[in-house]
């Protein structure tokens, strides 16, 4: 068994199915202490692969969602205003403390509001915590380039408080979804994987591991189906997440085997968009299923 395998096999105790090339850049960037970058469609398993990897090395799972206008005040640090201004009410009334004896205790710990990227240069009970920067396509250049500078070094400055270093570097995780580029020199400081709708099998596993209450008839039906749908031309395909919960929508309603009356009924747990659902009105559900279920033929 090599080292690939264990990470595979941590990750199936988590119920996550990870495939060999995944398995080789988790390993790696395990093994390299480097940031491990994950891009791909929508759904595909890049949020939930922190959480399993957290999870089975026992590490606590620190995640920044990014979004647009994202800056260091909710990233990394920011002084409690509030709190300050109330110590400060508190010591007029009192009447007591001298003002710099009071400049002294209001940036201090006590008033500071930790965010993801300071947390994760904390020291914590299990090890260097997961960090999970989530998203990191929603957020701008600026942020980016920020960015760049915190994994590089693993240190923060705070002006008042001095530089608070990570005794050991977190595990990193980014993800994108590519709705932009993110830049090369974020890319480059990272591992990369694009993560891709899996293939039938595995996204059988995945179902499997995931709603192992669904019948087997009844999993390769939606596997089979969804797959066949990622090959139409819709404006948004659906991911593994979407496969998942139509398979568990079918199984509340006691659903057996796929019919175009049932995938009519349920397609809003699949297709998002109202165009899409659309496009499989009429006698297009039904073509879609017949030509799944020709694939599901040779193998029973
Ligand atoms: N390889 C996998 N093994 C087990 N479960 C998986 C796998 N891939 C996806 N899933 C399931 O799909 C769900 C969605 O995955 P996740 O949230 O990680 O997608 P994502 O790639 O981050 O999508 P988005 O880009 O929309 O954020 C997970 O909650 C999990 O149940
Ligand atoms: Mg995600």
């Amino acid at each position: 068994m090599t080292a690939i395998d264990d990470v595979i096999t941590a990750l199936a105790g988590q119920s996550y199915v990870c495939g060999r090339a995944l398995g080789t850049v988790a390993f790696l960037a395990l093994r390299l202490g480097r940031p491990l970058f994950l891009e791909g469609e929508a759904g595909t398993g890049k949020t939930e692969i922190a959480k399993a990897l957290a999870a089975a090395l026992g590490r606590r799972l620190i995640r920044l969602q990014c979004y647009e206008g994202l800056d260091a005040a909710q990233a990394v640090y920011e002084w409690n205003f509030a709190a300050q201004m109330v110590a400060i009410r508190s010591a007029e009334a009192t009447g007591g403390t001298d003002a710099s004896h009071l400049r002294d205790t209001l940036f201090t710990s006590d008033f500071l509001i930790e965010r993801p990227l300071l947390q994760a240069m904390r020291p914590q009970p299990g090890g260097a915590p997961v960090l999970l920067i989530d998203e990191v396509d929603r957020t701008d250049e600026p942020f980016e380039a920020f960015l760049l500078e915190a994994l590089s070094d693993f240190q923060v400055t705070i002006p008042e408080l001095g530089t608070i270093r990570a005794p050991e570097p977190p595990i990193v995780i980014l993800t994108s979804n590519r709705t932009r580029e993110v830049h090369d020199a974020l890319k480059r400081r990272c591992l990369y994987h694009w993560v891709d709708y899996p293939r039938f099998d595995r996204e059988l596993e995945i179902l499997q591991a995931r709603a192992p209450e669904a019948s087997a008839r009844l999993s390769r039906e939606v596997v089979a189906f969804v797959q066949r749908l990622r090959t139409e031309d819709l404006f948004k395909k659906p991911g593994v997440a979407e496969t998942i919960d139509w398979a568990k929508c079918l199984l509340a309603l006691d659903v057996l085997t796929l019919s175009p009356e049932v995938i009519a009924d349920t397609l809003g747990a699949v297709l998002k968009y109202q165009d899409d659902i659309a496009r499989l009105q009429g006698s297009e559900a039904k073509r879609i299923l017949d030509e799944a279920r020709a694939t599901l033929e040779p193998a029973g």
